[in-house]
């Protein structure tokens, strides 16, 4: 389902890389929401959680220097972006989380895939350009 496509690289290896990291873990999201034998799903998806913010923290860390080495100028945008990405995963309130399983996997799920389409094919793509 989550798989990424010729159409999302940028042309940056290390970056393509990473991304496709961060289709995995969307696919992983993806799986647990469709995933109907699992009553209890909140140590899953507190763990997925962790694991995106984790991963995307180290990315785009990753991503920003690369975009410092070539003296990127839309660099401030990413930024921005970034740390508005961070800052949502950082602020979800886990109880409400554990009360509200359905619908926080399908939130986290569209948060991710809207990231996934907006972000990387509109503004990553623009920095190999
Ligand atoms: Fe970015
Ligand atoms: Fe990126």
């Amino acid at each position: 389902m989550y798989e990424m496509k010729d159409e999302y690289l940028t042309g940056i290896q290390q970056i393509d890389e990473e991304h496709k990291v961060l289709f995995e873990i969307a696919e992983e999201i993806y799986q647990l929401c469709v995933n109907d034998f699992v009553p209890d799903k909140y140590d899953h998806i507190t763990e997925l959680i962790r694991r995106l913010r984790d991963y995307a923290a180290f990315h785009f860390k990753s991503e920003e220097d690369y975009m410092e080495s070539i003296q990127y100028k839309k660099m401030f945008t990413q930024k921005v972006q970034h740390d508005s990405f961070i800052r949502k995963l950082d602020s979800m309130d886990l109880d409400i989380v554990d009360a509200n399983q359905t619908e926080t996997i399908e939130s986290l799920l569209k948060f991710i895939t809207d990231w996934l389409i907006e972000h990387i094919l509109e503004t990553d793509k623009q920095i190999a350009e």
